[in-house]
């Protein structure tokens, strides 16, 4: 092996790739399986407002720093602070984000896998005629089940390995730019029918309209939670991509592009859920299967409802792909240019024994899931560590390297594109990072989790 340096990187081959790559890996179950669930567990609207602010606060300014980290050291997640710290212990968040890494793609997949399912079921007319009643019995049915979601958790992932051991541009560009357009309009089809349901205006208010008693720490923590999940951020995911960005591009417009573009999707996920929530009378804090007790309901009293299902989960399913596909990309890319595996081996190291956990993560649904740690299955426990703990610590490390580590000289010449970028934010942008949101996150985690008070 040579000097990396000198080895050519895979790259983005445009702008849009960029964008479709970064948003590819923000958009995807967590903004139409997890937002809703959360949002709908703690309450509505308040809940949103937190999160919005999180997004833009936080969300957005650590989105950069990664970003920043990424292209200045041109390497995966760990090795980029080795790079950049030489012979200090900062490797060791990206360490904590390959970790990270593994958790989220284990439960992830589990239900990345339930989208195949129902686009079979889609496919096969399998909700037509069943009332919401009927429709929840039958998801609880299969969710129970072992061998169906099983099989499904490894297809998705065999699909996931497969995307990445193609390559970053041939693979994970080529299939993003296409398809998440019409999935957005696509939602937007499925909102209309939503609104239009007969009660849907009471979903409206649960979403929008703010009830600041149901705010506690541990909501606020949720929602900070959700807000890193749902950005792909505090992992390291867009410090590899950032590595693949090619060096005239304006990240800072990318960042905002790409962080106002998740959180659309999100808003509009709660359009298409939360109206048709209250229509079928099912219960907002139903939990992780929310989204697809709700959907197949909206699908049955729509127009062409048989076509939009099949044409929905496709795209789900796609979404739920470009995602996986950038967490399993933080592994391999740690582990063929640290490790010096080749980039086939490193792929089919890290999904097999990615996938060997994430089947826990599943049949905590079915003959696991008495098997509870304080309350939490085994899949309830990766999906909160990785969120609400893991994604939090590392967005904190990460802006505070980037703050107080490369320091404003250096974000200053990494973001400009020799003196091509204006950026009047700069000492803004700084501030944040250096203070505010470190110590915002820190404050939230020690109350959110109960440490003090
Ligand atoms: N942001 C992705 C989603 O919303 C999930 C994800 C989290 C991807 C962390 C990468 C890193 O579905």
């Amino acid at each position: 092996m040579g000097n990396l340096d000198l080895m050519p990187r895979d790259s983005f081959g445009s702008k849009l790739g960029v964008i479709a790559a970064a948003a590819g890996s923000a958009v995807g179950l967590g903004n139409i399986w997890r937002f809703p669930y959360v949002t709908g567990q703690n309450g509505g609207g308040a809940f949103l407002l937190i999160y919005l602010m999180f997004i833009l606060a936080i969300g957005f300014p650590v989105m950069l720093a990664e970003l920043t980290i990424g292209r200045r050291a041109q390497r995966n997640a760990l090795g980029s602070f080795r790079k950049l710290a030489p012979g200090k212990p900062w490797y060791m968040v990206g360490m904590m984000g390959i970790v990270a890494a593994f958790m989220i793609l284990a439960f992830y997949s589990t239900i990345a896998g339930w989208t195949l399912e129902y686009l079979v079921q889609a496919v096969t007319n399998s909700f037509d005629g069943k009332t919401a009643g009927e429709l929840k019995t039958s998801f609880e049915k299969f969710q129970g089940g072992t061998f169906r979601p099983l099989v499904w958790q490894v297809v998705f992932m065999f699909l996931t390995g497969y995307i990445v051991f193609s390559g970053v541009k041939n693979g994970i560009e080529k299939y993003t730019k296409i398809l998440m357009p019409v999935l957005l309009l696509l939602i937007i089809v499925i909102c209309i029918r939503s609104l239009t349901l007969p009660g849907a205006k009471e979903g409206l208010v649960f979403l929008f309209k703010p009830d600041f008693s149901k705010i506690t720490w541990p909501v606020i923590l949720d929602a900070l939670g959700q807000a890193a999940f749902s950005l792909s951020i505090g992992m390291g995911t867009l410090i590899t991509y950032g590595s693949y960005i090619q060096k005239d591009n304006n990240l800072p417009v990318t960042a905002l592009q790409v962080s106002a573009t998740d959180t659309i999707i999100a808003i509009l996920a709660g359009v298409m859920i939360f109206p048709a929530v209250f229509a079928f009378n099912i219960d907002p804090a139903e939990g992780f299967g929310l989204v697809f007790i709700v959907l197949p309901n909206i699908f049955e009293q729509m127009a062409g409802g048989y076509f939009f299902g099949i044409l929905f989960f496709i795209l789900l399913a796609i979404a739920a792909l470009t995602s996986t596909v950038s967490v399993l990309e933080v592994v391999v890319a740690y582990f063929s240019e640290e490790l010096k595996m080749t980039r086939h081996r490193a792929t089919i190291i890290a999904a097999v024994a990615i996938t060997f956990v994430g089947l826990f993560a599943t049949l905590s649904f079915g003959p696991l899931s008495g098997f509870k740690i304080l309350d939490r299955t085994i899949f309830g426990w990766f999906d909160f560590l990785s969120a609400n703990i893991l994604l939090p610590l590392g967005a904190i490390f990460i802006v505070v390297f980037v703050g107080w580590v490369l320091g404003k000289k250096n974000v200053r010449e990494e973001l400009s594109n020799d003196g091509t970028v204006k950026l009047p934010l700069l000492n803004i942008f700084m501030w944040i990072i250096k203070l505010v949101a470190p110590l915002a996150i820190a404050m939230v985690f020690i109350y959110g989790l109960g440490l003090i008070g």
